[in-house]
C-alpha cells in the first residue's frame, strides 16, 4: 500500500499551474517560486509578458519550468500547438506573479489585448494574484477599486507584503515571499497538509484551554482622513496582532479581531471587523465587549486631523499648517472602564529607546495588567520577527528574538493560564 507520503506527491505530481509573470522588478522571485514548485513535483508552464520579458528571461524560466514559455497572442506556432484558450485551461490553477498594476487593472476591467490578460479573461479556472508595485501605486484609489472588484470576481490575493521596496519607499506592495507564496498555492489547490507534513501538524482547534472565553484583539494601524485622499497613518503592517489573534484562536479562544487597514488574510476562527479610524477602532472596542481579556496591539494614531476637507487640498506654493487632536487612548479606556473591564488587559508598546523603563511607565499610567514592549528602533514593522519585553506589575520577562507566530502562541498560553 502507498505511504500517505507517496500519496500525496502522486496527488501533487497531478496538479499543473499556468505561472502568468508580469513586468515588474519581483519578476525574479518567481523563478525560485518555480524552482519551489517542480521541487514539490507541480508542473508550471510559465507566461511571460512583454514588459515581464525585460525583466526575467524566456530561457531563465524554460529551464527551470522545463516546459515552453508562452509570450505571444498571436504567434502561429504556439496557436497550432496549443490554442490560447487551451492554454488558459490547461492548469488547476493559474497564478499571476508579479501581479502588475496594468494587469491587475486589466483583468479587473475585463480587457483582453495581450496573451496574460485573454488567459484571465478565458479561463475557467481559480486565479491567484501576487501583487507586487511601488507603495503609491497599490494605495492608489484605482488599484484598490480594481483589487476589490477581483474579489468579487471570485479571484484569490496573496500578499503585498510590507516593507522596504526596490525603489527605496516604505509599505505595502513588496511580492509575498516564494514560501510564502507557496503555502497559499498548495492551499488554494487544496494541499495546504504537504505544508504540515513539511512543518509539523496545526495547532489544535476547536476545544483548548480557552474554550468558553471571549477575547478582544485590536491590530493595525489606523488612517486618519484629511481629505478624500490623504490621512494621517503609521508602519504597522497588522502583522504581531493577527498572530495573537491566531494564537487565541488556535487555544479555543472566541477572538474579535478589531483591524485597521492591512493586506493580511484573516487567521482561522477568528471574528474581524474592519476600521479604518482610531474613533471608529474605539466604538467596535465598546461593542466587542464584554471580554475576558483585552489586547491592545493596534497602533493607533495619536492625533487626527480637526478638520476633514470635502474635497482634495489644493496646493497655494505657501506650505500650511494642519490642526490636529488627539485620539482617544483605546487601551486606557479598556483598562479604567467603569463597567465591563476585561479581567486582562494587556497593551502592546512601540518605543525606540528606554525599553523598559517606558513600558513601567506606560503600565502605571494606563491601568493595564500587562505591557508588552518592542523596541522599534532597528525596523520591526512588517517584519516576521520581534523581540520582546513584559513588564507587568509582577516583574519584567525579557523573551528571545522568534516568529512574531510564536510571540502569539506564547502570549496566548500566558494568558490561558491567567484566566484558568
Ligand atoms: C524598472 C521598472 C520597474 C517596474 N516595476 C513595476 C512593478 O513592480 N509593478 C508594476 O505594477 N509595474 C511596474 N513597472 C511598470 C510596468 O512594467 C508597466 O506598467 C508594464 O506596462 C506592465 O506590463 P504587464 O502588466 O503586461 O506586465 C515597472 C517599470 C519599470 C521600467
Amino acid at each position: 500500500m502507498a505511504s500517505p507520503a507517496s500519496e500525496m506527491e502522486f496527488r501533487l505530481a497531478q496538479r499543473r499551474i499556468l505561472l502568468i509573470v508580469g513586468g515588474g522588478i519581483a519578476a525574479y522571485k518567481c523563478l525560485e517560486l518555480v524552482r519551489l514548485l517542480k521541487k514539490h513535483g507541480v508542473a508550471v508552464r510559465p507566461v511571460l509578458t512583454r514588459a515581464g520579458a525585460e525583466f526575467v528571461t524566456p530561457l531563465s524560466l524554460a529551464a527551470l519550468s522545463e516546459d515552453k514559455v508562452y509570450q505571444d497572442l498571436f504567434s502561429l506556432t504556439d496557436e497550432q500547438e496549443m490554442g490560447h484558450i487551451e492554454l488558459s485551461r490547461s492548469a488547476d490553477l493559474v497564478v499571476v506573479a508579479p501581479a502588475t498594476a496594468d494587469l491587475i487593472g486589466k483583468a479587473a476591467s475585463g480587457l483582453a489585448n495581450d496573451l496574460a490578460s485573454t488567459i484571465l479573461m478565458a479561463t475557467d479556472k481559480p486565479v491567484l494574484v501576487a501583487p507586487a508595485m511601488n507603495v503609491r501605486m497599490w494605495l492608489h484609489p484605482a488599484t484598490a477599486r480594481n483589487v476589490a472588484q477581483l474579489q468579487a470576481d471570485g479571484v484569490s490575493f496573496v500578499g503585498p507584503d510590507e516593507g522596504e521596496m526596490a525603489c527605496g519607499e516604505f509599505g505595502p506592495g513588496r511580492m509575498a515571499e516564494p514560501a510564502a507564496f507557496l503555502k497559499a498555492i498548495l492551499e488554494r489547490l487544496g494541499e495546504a497538509q504537504v505544508i504540515e507534513a513539511q512543518t509539523g501538524p496545526a495547532r489544535p482547534r476547536g476545544p483548548g484551554p480557552l474554550t468558553g472565553k471571549r477575547a478582544l484583539v485590536t491590530a493595525g494601524p489606523t488612517f486618519e482622513p484629511a481629505d478624500p485622499v490623504r490621512g494621517l497613518t503609521n508602519r504597522s503592517s497588522g502583522k504581531q496582532g493577527y498572530a495573537v489573534a491566531a494564537g487565541l484562536a488556535e487555544l479555543g479562544c472566541e477572538v474579535i479581531l478589531v483591524s485597521g487597514p492591512t493586506a493580511l488574510p484573516t487567521p482561522e476562527g477568528v471574528t474581524r471587523v474592519d476600521v479604518e479610524t482610531a474613533l471608529q477602532m474605539e466604538a467596535a472596542c465598546r461593542e466587542a465587549l464584554p471580554v475576558n481579556a483585552a489586547v491592545c496591539v493596534a497602533a493607533v494614531a495619536d492625533w487626527r486631523p480637526e478638520v476633514i476637507a470635502n474635497h482634495k487640498i489644493k496646493k497655494t506654493g505657501q506650505g500650511g499648517v494642519m490642526r490636529l487632536v488627539e485620539n482617544p487612548d483605546i487601551l486606557e479606556g479598556l483598562a479604567k472602564a467603569k463597567e465591563n473591564r476585561p479581567r486582562l488587559v494587556i497593551g502592546f508598546a512601540a518605543e525606540t529607546d528606554d525599553v523598559e523603563a517606558n513600558a513601567r511607565a506606560k503600565l502605571k499610567k494606563k491601568g493595564c495588567d500587562l505591557i508588552v514592549a518592542n523596541d522599534v528602533s532597528s525596523g520591526v514593522f512588517g517584519e516576521e520577527d520581534n523581540t520582546v519585553v513584559l513588564v507587568g506589575r509582577g516583574g519584567v520577562e525579557q523573551w528571545e528574538t522568534v516568529s512574531k507566530a510564536e510571540i502569539g502562541r506564547r502570549l496566548a498560553a500566558k494568558i490561558a493560564e491567567a484566566l484558568a
